[in-house]
Formats: structure tokens, C-alpha cells, sequence
């Protein structure tokens, strides 16, 4: 069966989906994205994931292509037409197609869609009960990281750190130690005293839909949970550390750069959460996992 991807207006071959070179996601990395687990024949937190694409264009200035429903439309044609079971849903939104110029074109300008499914569940059970490795780069992002914008050079070169030292991720601090978020995952850590805390959504992490939802697994489950910063010194002496995010699930990390976190096995705290968040993936409904 062959690989089909939506380009404006098209279902086409995976292989002859492409955009024009005057088109500004391509140019400038003018756009915005998604990316949502697909379950068991069920997107997972489809309603928050629009909410967060038509927040991004939003702040952007981007226009709506077409409505929500409309979009969501077309993203069930392209899971339909792939015959997707368990994998991922990419969407882009961007500003469309216009000879180069910095500013803005003029408001006809149609904004540029495309959606990619691809087959792969993210998560590793294998690594997951090993536990997984992190190390660290400065956080170079723009001020924007809370827009979920397609311009991730800086998360390119910071996973290439990890990838090339065969570590799962990368953890980018600040200047005064404060570990923001991961390249590509939101980052986590259990204190000595079995308080959950993550960095707050406060505009300079992703606000993650997995880390929502992960919230309220914990809050719900009786964790102690603070959503404040914390620095690699607090990370190092954690009882756990982990990180979280739609291809990853909650990921167990057993090593941050050359220290080794508590006994170095995955902890009790990210496996119990682990194993909730996956009770939660198989429990959504497929009769409303498509409302908005
Ligand atoms: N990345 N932080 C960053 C910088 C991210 O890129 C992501 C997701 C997350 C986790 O967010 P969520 O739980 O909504 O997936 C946090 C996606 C998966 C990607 O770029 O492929």
C-alpha cells in the first residue's frame, strides 16, 4: 500500500508531496506544527493539540487556513488513506507561497497545509525498563519557545548532541543551571523527598500536551506535583529524573551527562506514570477522540 500525504489541497504519493520553493515554511520557517500520537485507531488529546496549533498561528499572525473541523477533515482522510493503526500524525500550517520577502504577504495569500502519518509508536518498552540517557547543551532558543514554531534549528543541533553520544536526549539549561525542557520532550524530576516537579509553562518551555496530561495523572493519583525551575545540581541528586512528549510517552533517564541518577535503574515514580499515561492512551474513546 502506498504512502499518501496531503499537500494543499492534494492527497499525493508520499514520495511526490512537496512544496514550492518560494514557500515561506521552506524560506523562513514561517509556520507552525503539530505532532499527535495516533492510538489503537484513536488520536490521542486531538482537542488540545488544535487548541495549541490555533494558538501558535495565532500568536504568529498566521491565518487559519480553513476551519478546524475542515483541517480535522482532511487529517482523518490521511489516516483513512494510509490505513494508520498506531503511529504519529504531522500537520504543518505556514504562510503560504509568495516571491521572498521578510515581510508579511499580502492577506490573499493562502496559508500552506500539509499532513504526514507515519506508522511509528515512539515509545521503547525496551528502553523504557533500561532507562535512558540524557546530556546537556545551553538553551539557545529564541524567546518564542512557546510557540509551536517549524523554526528548530536549535533542537536539531541539541538532539544531535544526544544521537551522536547515543543518549535518548538533550537537556538545555540557562545560564544559571535551570534545565528549561528537553529538545524535542518536556524534563522532569522526582526530589528526595518524592515531589514531582517540572518547569513551569511560564513561556520559555513548550507547554507540552503529554506534560498536561501527565499533570493530572499525578495530581490524580495523590503525587505531590510543583510546576517551578530547577537546575542541573537539583537533577543530578534526584531520586528520578524523566522527560515526556507525544513520541515519547514519560521516558525514564537513569543518566544526565556523566552522573548516574540515584541507583541508576528507572525509577518507581516515571514507571507508575509511565504505566497510567498508557492506561490513559488505551482507555480514550474512540466515539469523541476526534471532537474539538
Ligand atoms: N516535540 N518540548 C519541545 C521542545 C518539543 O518539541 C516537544 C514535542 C515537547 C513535548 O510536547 P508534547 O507533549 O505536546 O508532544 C516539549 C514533538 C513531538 C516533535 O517536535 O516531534
Amino acid at each position: 500500500m502506498s504512502h499518501i500525504s496531503y499537500v494543499n489541497g492534494r492527497y499525493l504519493p508520499h514520495a511526490a508531496a512537496s512544496v514550492h520553493i518560494e514557500d515561506r515554511g521552506f524560506q523562513f520557517a514561517d509556520g507552525v506544527y503539530e505532532v499527535i500520537c495516533f492510538w489503537k485507531g484513536k488520536p490521542i488529546d486531538y482537542k488540545p493539540h488544535i487548541e495549541r496549533l490555533q494558538r501558535s498561528l495565532s500568536e504568529l499572525q498566521i491565518r487559519e487556513p480553513f476551519s478546524m473541523k475542515a483541517l480535522t477533515v482532511v487529517v482523518r482522510e490521511v489516516v483513512a488513506r494510509n490505513r494508520l493503526t498506531t503511529g504519529h500524525i504531522y500537520m504543518q500550517v505556514n504562510r503560504g507561497v509568495a516571491s521572498r520577502a521578510h515581510y508579511f504577504p499580502k492577506a490573499s495569500v493562502k496559508p500552506s497545509v500539509i499532513v504526514v502519518t507515519k506508522p511509528v509508536a515512539g515509545p521503547s518498552e525496551a528502553m523504557a525498563e533500561k532507562g535512558a540517557k540524557v546530556v546537556t547543551t545551553p538553551d539557545i532558543r529564541w524567546e518564542r519557545v512557546d510557540i509551536k514554531s517549524v523554526s528548530l534549528l536549535p533542537n536539531c543541533l541539541a538532539k544531535e548532541l544526544s544521537h551522536k553520544a547515543g543518549a535518548y536526549e538533550t537537556f538545555l539549561t540557562l545560564p544559571d543551571g535551570t534545565v528549561t525542557e528537553a529538545s524535542a520532550s518536556n524534563a522532569w524530576m522526582v526530589t528526595p523527598d518524592k515531589t514531582i516537579v517540572t518547569h513551569p509553562a511560564d513561556g520559555s518551555i513548550l507547554s507540552g500536551i503529554t506534560r498536561s496530561t501527565i499533570l493530572k495523572l499525578a495530581r490524580g493519583a495523590g503525587y505531590k506535583v510543583e510546576e517551578r525551575p530547577f537546575t542541573l545540581t537539583e537533577a543530578f541528586a534526584a531520586k528520578e529524573v524523566f522527560v515526556s512528549g507525544t513520541t515519547t510517552f514519560v521516558m525514564p533517564i537513569v543518566q544526565v551527562d556523566d552522573r548516574v541518577i540515584a541507583n541508576g535503574a528507572p525509577g518507581t515514580v516515571a514507571l507508575d506514570l509511565r504505566a497510567r499515561y498508557r492506561a490513559y492512551v488505551d482507555g480514550v474513546d474512540a466515539a469523541t477522540a476526534w471532537d474539538i
